[in-house]
């Protein structure tokens, strides 16, 4: 099957190749699925599940993409809850080899139905941003109506999904972002922006829940602005600041069928968009995934087109 792969952690996204690599075997519980569409996470070649596997071995070359959307093509042994033939996204574990291929295996518990009236591009762009916001919000947030987020990078793939699904749940939405970011995050739902290029995050005053897409100073600062009995979430790593009388809390997406069903119902619906930026076949991907400029939302990559 065509995949790209990564052999070489120094060179980064530029080591990428698209080459030819035996198809994947089914293990137990596992789906095998041909791929239709993938998605990808800029920051995947500075995660250490890319280059090693769960005993810290090296397991290249590995094959990049963690989420995907496209048809089931066989069941491993034991596996019940998807057919062969069935549509399905979600996404595929981190140090197994992903979905910038063909084919790819995943625990089919990790997958959920993709509707048919939800395309593959659509399909793959929605499992990691749209859980990561889900799982922020409602499992570590805990968020509740009428209180009040701070979303940074609302404009962003994760951004603007929080964005939307906090406003959605009946929240106060203060987005962040550049400059730039302002009309985006306003048009996925935030009822306030701070530019942090030029306003003061500050002047925003308290609130109860912070959504940290950045880290670095932009936490330290936003940790003072967690009231009493509130809760920082990160997704860029250990906290490097607690609120003084709050929670702070960083975790790793992880795959849920449940709530990848909550999500893609309301794509159907209307109540959440996804946020694609680049659309590229799998010939044209890894140039699309080395872009010269910066390029806004998420990359997806057309396996099947
Ligand atoms: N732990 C997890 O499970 C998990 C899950 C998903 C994502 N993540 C991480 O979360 C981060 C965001 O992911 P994403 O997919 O949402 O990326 P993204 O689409 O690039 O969104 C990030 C947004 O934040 C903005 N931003 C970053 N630094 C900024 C700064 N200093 N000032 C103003 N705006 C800034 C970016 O603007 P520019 O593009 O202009 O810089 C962009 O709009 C990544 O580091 C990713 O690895 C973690």
């Amino acid at each position: 099957m065509k995949a790209i792969v990564v052999n070489d952690q120094a060179a980064g996204m530029a080591g990428m190749t698209l080459v030819e690599r035996p198809e994947p075997t089914a293990a137990i519980n596992d789906v095998i699925v041909e791929v239709h569409a993938s998605g990808f996470v800029p920051t995947e070649m500075a995660w250490p599940s890319t280059w090693t596997d769960r005993r810290n071995q090296d397991r290249t070359p590995s094959i990049p993409g963690h989420e995907l959307s496209g048809v089931v093509s066989a069941l491993g042994y034991g596996t019940t809850g998807l057919s062969v033939g069935q549509r399905v996204f979600g996404l595929a574990d981190w140090h197994r080899d992903g979905t910038l291929a063909e084919f790819v295996a995943v625990e089919a518990r990790n997958l959920a139905p993709l509707p048919g009236d939800v395309d593959f591009t659509v399909g793959a762009s929605l499992p990691i941003s749209g859980l990561t916001a889900w799982q922020g919000l409602f499992d570590h947030g805990r968020l509740q109506a009428g209180r009040s987020v701070l979303v940074h990078g609302a404009a962003g793939a994760v951004g603007t999904m929080v964005t939307q699904l906090a406003r959605e749940f009946g929240a106060y939405v203060i987005g962040t972002g550049r400059s730039a970011d302002r009309p985006k995050a306003f048009d996925f739902g935030a009822h306030e922006f701070v530019d942090l290029e030029n306003d003061t995050l500050e002047d925003i005053g308290g609130v109860d829940l912070v959504f940290d897409v950045i880290g670095g100073d932009i936490q330290e600062r936003s940790v003072r602005l967690v009231r009493a009995g509130g809760t920082l979430v990160s997704v860029v790593g250990p906290v490097e600041a607690r609120p003084a009388d709050g929670l702070a809390v960083d975790f790793v997406v992880e795959a849920d069928r449940a709530q990848l069903t909550e999500i893609v119902q309301r794509v159907r619906d209307g109540r959440l968009r996804t946020n694609i930026g680049h659309v590229a076949p799998l010939d044209d991907a890894v140039a699309a995934l080395n872009p010269t400029e910066r390029s806004k939302g998420k990359t997806v990559v057309l396996v099947r087109p």
